[in-house]
């Protein structure tokens, strides 16, 4: 039998490269889809949602800057990528029946709304899943920053950061063999450490406001829901 989640109103934060699945690049549908059955699952458990994407799996402006491109051209390139993304998941969710709403950091009203705090919050009082588009709107900002911005103003009991592997290990478990897990960690730690689950600026921002950041892999299915309700493999950062 499910317990009832932990949070009531959480921000999940996904990296774009979670959405073009085994691809090189792009969208890949069944996954966007897959994601989708997760967000159902623990919306339909009474969880508000808010969702903030990235981009990577269309373009990154860090290293499009790397290229030569000015940094701000290149990350605004970015924002509209994120916009591509959010209204793929959009269409994903209104699939399986949940209300969604985009809204856009950067107006652009023919697509979607354009974010206003007090609208987005009555969306998400209502249960309506809000995606909120084009990370900051403002260049020098990561998504994970947005993420961590995004889950302040709508009073967010956490941030869900979904990434490829299951929490924070001591060193990139992928190189080595003698890297472990942390259940749980403080902000402190995670800053002092260096441990690069987040920038510096989303870390802050999530400990200013108390938020707990949980770092799970959202490449297993069914695996939010599991950490909601707590009996998920995950790493909490908080104070
Ligand atoms: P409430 O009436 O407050 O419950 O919210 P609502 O979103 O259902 O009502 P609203 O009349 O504001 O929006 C109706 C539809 O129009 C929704 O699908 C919105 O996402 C969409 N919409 C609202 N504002 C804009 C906008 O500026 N641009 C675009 N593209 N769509 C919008």
């Amino acid at each position: 039998m499910s317990k009832t989640p932990e949070y009531k109103r959480i921000l999940l934060k996904m990296s774009g490269e979670v959405l073009m699945g085994d691809q090189e690049f792009g969208l890949d549908p069944a996954t966007v889809n897959r994601v989708a059955d997760d967000i159902k699952e623990s919306v339909d458990q009474g969880v508000e949602i808010c969702v903030v994407v990235g981009a990577g799996n269309i373009f990154r402006g860090v290293s499009g800057a790397a290229q030569g491109m000015d940094r701000t051209t290149a990350d605004y390139m970015g924002m509209l990528g994120i916009v591509i993304n959010a209204l793929a998941l959009q269409n994903a969710l209104e699939n399986l029946d949940i209300q969604t709403r985009v809204m856009s950091a950067i107006p652009m009203s023919a697509i979607c709304e354009p974010y206003i705090r007090r609208k987005a919050m009555r969306h998400m009082g209502k249960g309506r899943v809000v995606i909120f588009a084009a990370g900051t709107g403002n260049p020098y900002f990561t998504t994970d920053t947005a993420a961590a911005l995004r889950a302040s103003e709508m009073n967010c009991d956490a941030l869900l950061k979904g990434t490829k592997v299951d929490g924070i290990y001591s060193a990139d478990p992928q190189t080595d063999k003698s890297a472990s897990r942390f259940d749980s960690l403080s902000y402190m730690d995670v800053l002092t450490k260096d441990l690069k689950v987040m920038d510096a600026t989303a870390v802050s921002l999530a400990r200013e406001n108390n938020i707990p950041i949980v770092v799970f892999n959202i490449r297993e299915k069914g695996n939010l829901a599991k950490v909601l309700n707590n009996n998920g493999v995950c790493t909490t950062v908080k104070n």
